[in-house]
C-alpha cells in the first residue's frame, strides 16, 4: 500500500501534518538515499526513510502487549481518567492502536493492542470462542461445588454465562478459563456464587500468556511467532 509521504510521517507521530510539511521544506527527510521535500510523494511502509539521518521505523502495523495497572481505563480515549494509551508512546495513538476488549478499571494483567481492526474484533467476537484465563482472589472460600456450577454455565441476570472452567488454587484463589467476554462477566460469576472478587488479575488472551518479565505498566511489541498466532486464533492469515 502506497500513501503520501507528509501521512505516513504524520502515522509515525513525527510531527502534526503542517510540522511534517516544515520538516520536509527543509529536506530533513531522505527516502531510499534521496531528500524528498515533496509532502505529495508516494511511499510504502518498506522504504527506507530517514530523519536528520536516523532511520524510522516505518511498520504501520503493530501488536503490543501491555501489563494492565490497576485504575487505569481501558479507552482509547477519556477527558478525565487516565486510560492504557496514556501508558504508551504516542506513536501507538498516532498509528490508530486499539485494545481488544476490555478489562475493568481494576483488574490488571494482559491487554493486547492491535492497529488491526479487524483482528481484534474478530478475537473478540463471541463466535471465535477465545480463552482468556484469570487469576481471582475472591471472599470466603471456593468450594468444588462452585466449579461444578462454573462448568454448568451460571445464569445471569440478561445472559447464562457459557460453560467455564475453574481451578481452585487456595481457599480464596481461583483460576478461571473462559470464553467469552461480557461486562464485568467474571466478577458476576464469582457474585452468582456468593463470593465476590477482590482482586482479579488476566494472565492468557488466547494462545498468548502474559510476559512475566513485564511489570505493571510496561508493554512490549509481541513477537513474530506471537503476531501469528494471534491471528491463527482469530482465523485470519498474519
Ligand atoms: N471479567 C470481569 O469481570 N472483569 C474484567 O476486567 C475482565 C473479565
Amino acid at each position: 500500500m502506497t500513501m503520501r509521504l507528509d501521512k505516513l510521517l504524520t502515522h509515525l507521530g513525527v510531527a502534526s501534518r503542517s510540522g511534517v510539511r516544515d520538516i520536509l521544506k527543509a529536506g530533513r527527510v531522505r527516502v531510499n538515499g534521496a531528500a524528498v521535500k515533496d509532502a505529495a510523494f508516494q511511499v510504502n511502509e518498506n522504504a527506507d526513510i530517514a530523519l536528520d539521518g536516523q532511520r524510522l521505523d516505518t511498520r504501520l502495523s503493530r501488536h503490543i502487549m501491555l501489563h494492565k495497572p490497576a485504575g487505569v481505563l481501558t479507552a482509547k480515549e477519556d477527558h478525565r481518567q487516565k486510560t492504557v494509551m496514556d501508558l504508551l508512546p504516542p506513536l501507538y495513538t498516532a498509528l490508530g492502536c486499539m485494545p481488544v476488549g476490555r478489562l475493568d478499571k481494576d483488574t490488571t494483567g494482559l491487554l493486547i493492542l492491535t492497529t488491526d481492526g479487524e483482528l481484534a474484533h474478530r478475537l473478540i467476537s463471541p463466535e471465535r470462542h477465545v480463552d482468556k484465563v484469570y487469576e481471582a482472589l475472591v471472599e470466603g472460600t471456593l468450594t468444588e461445588a462452585d466449579v461444578q456450577t462454573f462448568a454448568a454455565g451460571i445464569p445471569l441476570k440478561d445472559f447464562t454465562a457459557l460453560p467455564a472452567k475453574l481451578e481452585i488454587l487456595a481457599p480464596g484463589l481461583g483460576l478461571v478459563t473462559v470464553r467469552e467476554g461480557k461486562f464485568h462477566q467474571v466478577r458476576r460469576m464469582f457474585g452468582a456464587v456468593g463470593k465476590p472478587v477482590l482482586e482479579l488479575r488476566r494472565l492468557s488472551f488466547g494462545p498468548l500468556p502474559l510476559d512475566e518479565a513485564l511489570a505493571p505498566g510496561e508493554y512490549r511489541e509481541l513477537t513474530e511467532t506471537e503476531i501469528a498466532a494471534l491471528y491463527a486464533a482469530a482465523g485470519m492469515k498474519a
